[in-house]
């Protein structure tokens, strides 16, 4: 009705009154900004810090907005002189340099960092969704037609890899190589000892697991690079034998339950790095020492390393922590184990799905080798290539919407 899209109208005015700038205060040193917006929200600035990440042109270039000068330009001692506040936006007299820059009221709000410090170990960033068997797998899948030809269907379906650490992709060729297009959506495909792509199949003498008919045990792929890749791309081109679904579990989610229930256990798993090793058939020896829990320095949960073919002796682990150490990696093998986690899937021919190799894991249930046949191809990716692409379809998204 008219009067609700009127209400909602200046319903969205009065909330972008309230966040306007309200008062900017120095302390009387000159070295911190306290700043206020009209809706009681408050932060805390330093002169260093906004002096830094001025935005005038002779700090950040007006075409990359590369910044332009290193910190040995800016004065050791510098301080806010004065400040003014018109339009919402903060003007501000930095001295001794007697340089004056203005900052707006949003972006000094998009960048407030005066946040209250402790955030609980295992945090994760606010896009990520965490989920178990509950979740609908419709929720992340698209159709190959779509992403290759909408914009925003891509965006939607690069978002749930963000979200959720994977997605599927249905109707696609059935066709070998075709796994190469899926990359080229969002970036590169990375090549490694293995190729471009490698072949997951039955094989009569298999030199990995992986190309066998037994089930596979959830895990995450070359935990023994580094770094390990951080996409997975699988692409089905014959499914037709029984069995061979593919499994997917959020490591993220095993992980906080293991903190939840074990928080000792959690901890031994984030603070000691774990060994994992591959010797190929030709010359390829890869090893790499990384924790199997991995957090950022402030807590946050950042990545997960598992896979029981490829991790070598640990012996990182002092020897009055390892029966801990054991124990806790024993019930995250259970958790990461326990059908509540898991969400499974068929893959028919012209269908894959793209993995967050640092995140979530994937396994396949057992298939026969008799009367039908398994083939998928594999191959890696990197996430920075994707959330850079994601990114961009964001902002286009929101200029094509305004
Ligand atoms: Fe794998």
């Amino acid at each position: 009705a008219w009067w609700s899209v009127a209400i909602m109208a200046s319903l969205k005015r009065w909330r972008t009154l309230m966040k306007r700038l309200m008062s900017a205060e120095k302390s009387d040193d000159g070295l911190v900004f306290s700043v206020s917006w009209e809706d009681g929200f408050k932060a805390r600035f330093h002169a260093i810090w906004l002096r830094d990440n001025a935005l005038d042109p002779e700090t950040r270039s007006a075409g990359n907005a590369q910044r332009l000068i290193t910190l040995s330009d800016i004065p050791p001692d510098t301080v806010i002189a004065d400040a003014a506040i018109a339009a919402d936006t903060l003007s501000v007299r930095f001295a001794p340099e007697n340089k004056q820059v203005e900052f707006p009221g949003q972006w000094l709000r998009d960048h407030a960092y005066d946040v209250s410090a402790g955030r609980a170990r295992g945090w994760t960033a606010p896009y990520i969704a965490i989920w178990d068997s509950g979740f609908d797998v419709a929720n992340v899948t698209g159709t190959h037609e779509t992403v290759q030809h909408d914009a925003i269907a891509l965006k939607d379906w690069l978002a749930g890899v963000r979200r959720h650490g994977f997605a599927k992709l249905t109707g696609g060729p059935v066709a070998s190589g075709a796994l190469v297009d899926v990359a080229a959506l969002f970036g590169y495909v990375r090549e490694t000892n293995y190729g471009k792509w490698f072949e997951v199949r039955t094989e009569v003498n298999p030199a990995n697991l992986a190309y066998t008919g037994l089930g596979l045990q959830a895990h995450t792929d070359n935990p023994y690079r580094d770094p390990v890749p951080t996409l997975q791309i699988l692409y089905c081109l014959e499914n037709s034998a029984a069995g061979g679904d593919s499994q997917v579990v959020d490591g993220f989610a095993a992980a906080r339950r293991l903190c939840a229930e074990n928080p000792h256990g959690f901890e031994l798993l984030t603070r000691y790095c774990a060994r994992f090793e591959y010797r190929g058939t030709g010359d390829v020896h890869l090893a790499s020492r990384k924790p199997m829990i991995e957090l950022s320095p402030d807590g946050e949960l950042t990545a997960i390393r598992f896979n029981n073919r490829s991790t070598a002796a640990i012996t990182d682990v002092p020897f009055d922590d390892m029966a801990d150490y054991y124990a806790a990696y024993r019930r995250l093998g259970e958790i990461i184990d326990d059908p509540a986690m898991a969400v499974g899937f068929k893959l028919e021919p012209g269908e894959c799905f793209i993995v967050d190799n640092t995140r979530v894991l994937h396994g396949r249930t057992g298939y026969a080798d008799s009367g039908g046949s398994r083939w998928l191809q594999g191959c890696y990716a990197d996430r920075d290539g994707l959330l850079s692409t994601l990114s961009v379809l964001e902002d286009n998204t929101l200029v094509n919407v305004a």
